[in-house]
């Protein structure tokens, strides 16, 4: 079959032949991969720099996707610490980690969404007490990631969600999305009142963003939910201790680890549905996987799936 190797970290993987996978252990199968998604979750574990991973060389990309089995029925399968992942035209699941979609899906729009998708759906079902109506913030609210929090809070049932960014020109795009507002880091203190914010940036930008948030709040003694989501622009915060005594700030991560696994695959096939019911826009970009090698570092607004 063919597959995308990477056989040295400082160079993208390559595609090509490769030996056909062997289902070995218990719920394992060989299965055929319809959608596999590039994202930083997939390069971070290919690379080793994602604090979950595992990897030794050569391997094979790919930690999660569509998949077809032997029967015709399709799943969305998460692959864990495997030398085979989905960047191959076929790869091996095990059933413990997959959950079941209907025939009808785009494999391609599955595949994208449900990493980004996963990070503030599960921060908000899994890592605090989300209720209807609470007010959601969103720091990095351009990224794909963050442009899924924003349709995710609102979907979960939030009367008020704002989405934070760097650049104005794509923070405009968010109110069509459903953001009450857009606004600028500069202009946080605009965002009044926020029970809970979702940060997938960290850094300068969130320290910044947290004493707007903490010093402009009417009724400190509130609860403020403040969940460290993704890092892109650091993976240091300076935190100024008052803030956490000015207001009542309730500080958690999410990702793999502070989730356990079987709460995960609880709420992926409610993922998969919102998503499947166009619920929640998903910018995905179907590449062929024998274009793997040029699309391995590509950075753009839509999420690269390969096909192989
Ligand atoms: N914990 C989880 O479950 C989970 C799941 C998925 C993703 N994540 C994490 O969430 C984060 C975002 O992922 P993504 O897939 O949305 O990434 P992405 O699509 O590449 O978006 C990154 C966004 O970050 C912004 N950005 C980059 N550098 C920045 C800086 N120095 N200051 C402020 N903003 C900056 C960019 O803003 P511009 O629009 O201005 O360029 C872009 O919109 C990553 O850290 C990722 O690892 C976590």
């Amino acid at each position: 079959m063919h597959a995308a190797v990477l056989t040295d970290l400082a160079a993208p993987p390559q595609y090509g032949e490769h030996p056909d996978p062997v289902a070995e252990g218990p719920g394992e199968a060989v299965v055929e991969v319809l959608a596999a998604p590039l994202h930083r979750l997939t390069r971070g574990h290919a690379t080793g720099s994602h604090y979950a991973a595992r990897a030794t060389l050569p391997l094979v990309p790919g930690v999660d996707g569509v998949v077809r089995d032997e029967n015709g029925r399709l799943w969305y399968a998460v692959l864990r610490d495997r030398p085979l992942g989905t960047f191959a035209e076929r790869t091996v699941i095990d059933r413990r980690y997959t959950v079941p979609l209907p025939d009808d899906i785009d494999p391609v729009r599955i595949a994208a969404a449900m990493n980004p998708a996963m990070a503030s759906w599960l921060a908000l079902r899994r890592r605090v007490t989300f209720r209807p109506g609470s007010r959601v913030l969103v720091l990095g609210a351009t990224g794909v990631a963050g442009r899924m929090a924003v349709q995710i809070a609102r979907h979960l049932g939030a009367s008020y969600v704002a989405a934070a960014g760097r650049n104005p020109s794509r923070l405009a795009g968010l109110t069509d999305l459903g953001a009450d507002a857009a606004v600028t880091y500069d202009q946080i203190d605009s965002v009044a009142n926020a029970d809970v914010v979702l940060d997938f940036v960290w850094g300068e930008p969130s320290a910044r963003a947290m004493r707007s948030v903490v010093m402009s709040r009417a009724l400190r003694s509130t609860a403020l939910d403040w969940i460290q989501i993704g890092s892109v622009a650091g993976q240091t915060l300076e935190l100024d201790a008052e803030l956490l005594r000015a207001a009542r700030v309730q500080l958690c991560g999410s990702g793999v680890g502070s989730v356990a696994l079987p709460d995960i695959l609880t709420e992926l096939p409610a993922i998969a549905d919102a998503v499947h019911s166009s619920a929640i826009d998903v910018p995905a970009r179907p590449v062929p996987l024998a274009d793997v090698a040029e699309t391995w570092d590509a950075s753009s607004d839509d999420r690269v799936v390969y096909v192989p």
